[in-house]
């Protein structure tokens, strides 16, 4: 059998989304009862950019499958000096069972899956952030039943990893995207043709709240962006999550970060701190779900 990976959510099938979503259930049920998916395996963690949730939930995932797991900052290993990826890839190959990687460019994770052949799972590039774009769905619809027909609005840089990971969802899920942002923060149309499925770019923030069954947002300023905070910080200055924007969304809307969170840029104190318990769950269930997502590479 080929070896799985996950890189990116372009490449998924809905009913491998809803496979991994079903690994993720039963998993975060059975939380606590051993489990031998990863027995007598060794993964490993290789990250070029900082991470808090993503890192500890796949260091605890991997040990909860039974496996064994290392953090390799890749700045400690020769990948930070200047050996080609696709040799890093040939070596771990040979001495480990799995990676997962978080890196600026996609096509280095596209290289260390093709040159590795082991499982490999694209834990955010300049691209996508797929396991954040699952777990977010997942949440979703532990909250408020199937997302197919809702409305789903993002508010903030809509051309980032995030985002673009939620337009490749519509159209493989059925629901309605609305990016809210201005002209030079909406993804490239070649991308949204791409993807297909009923994505709704507006600078009109209030259209695309209006009616929305979820509000999301992420950081206007992405790993890698920081030299251009100070513009970003201008020009996304109205594209927030406040109470105002929560009061033309459903009432029942949920309002969700995918964290770590800038309050009074993205989203208010008071805004966040009103919906902490859905983003704190949100959080919680990146740990079910990408050990969902390995349950999945593995069957
Ligand atoms: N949301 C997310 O991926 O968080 P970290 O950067 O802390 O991993
Ligand atoms: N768009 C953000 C996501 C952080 C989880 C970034 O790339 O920094």
């Amino acid at each position: 059998m080929p070896v799985k990976h996950l890189l990116n959510i372009e490449q998924l099938t809905s009913a491998e989304i809803e496979s991994i979503f079903h690994h993720a259930s039963v998993l975060k049920k059975e939380r606590g009862q051993p489990q031998s998916h990863l027995s007598g395996q060794t993964w490993a963690l290789i990250f070029s950019k900082s991470s808090t949730r993503t890192r500890v939930s796949f260091e605890v995932g991997i040990r909860e499958l039974g496996g064994n797991v290392m953090f390799l900052n890749s700045n400690d290993i020769q990948l930070g000096r200047g050996e080609p990826i696709k040799d890093t890839a040939r070596v771990l190959g040979r001495m480990i069972h799995g990676a997962v990687i978080r890196t600026y460019a996609q096509q280095d994770v596209v290289d260390f899956a093709t040159y590795s052949d082991i499982p490999t799972i694209n834990a955010l590039t300049d691209d996508e952030h797929p396991c954040q774009i699952l777990t977010d769905i997942f949440t979703y619809q532990e909250k408020r039943g199937s997302i197919v027909g809702k409305v789903v609005t993002f508010v903030g840089d809509a051309a980032c990893n995030v985002p673009i990971s939620w337009i490749f969802a519509a159209a493989k899920l059925g629901f309605e995207l609305r990016l809210a942002a201005p002209k030079k923060y909406q993804p490239d149309p070649a991308l949204l043709k791409r993807a297909g499925g009923h994505v709704v770019c507006t600078e009109d923030l209030a259209s695309a709240a209006r009616g929305a069954d979820l509000l999301y947002t992420d950081v206007w300023i992405s790993m890698g962006k920081e030299a251009e905070s100070a513009q970003r910080c201008h020009e996304l200055a109205s594209y927030q999550i406040n109470e105002d924007l929560v009061k033309l969304a459903n009432p029942d809307a949920l309002v969700m970060h995918c964290l770590p969170a800038y309050r009074g840029k993205e989203i208010t104190e008071s805004t966040f701190e009103a919906h902490a318990k859905t983003i704190f769950d949100q959080a919680e269930n990146r740990l079910h779900v990408q050990k969902g997502i390995i349950a999945w590479l593995m069957g």
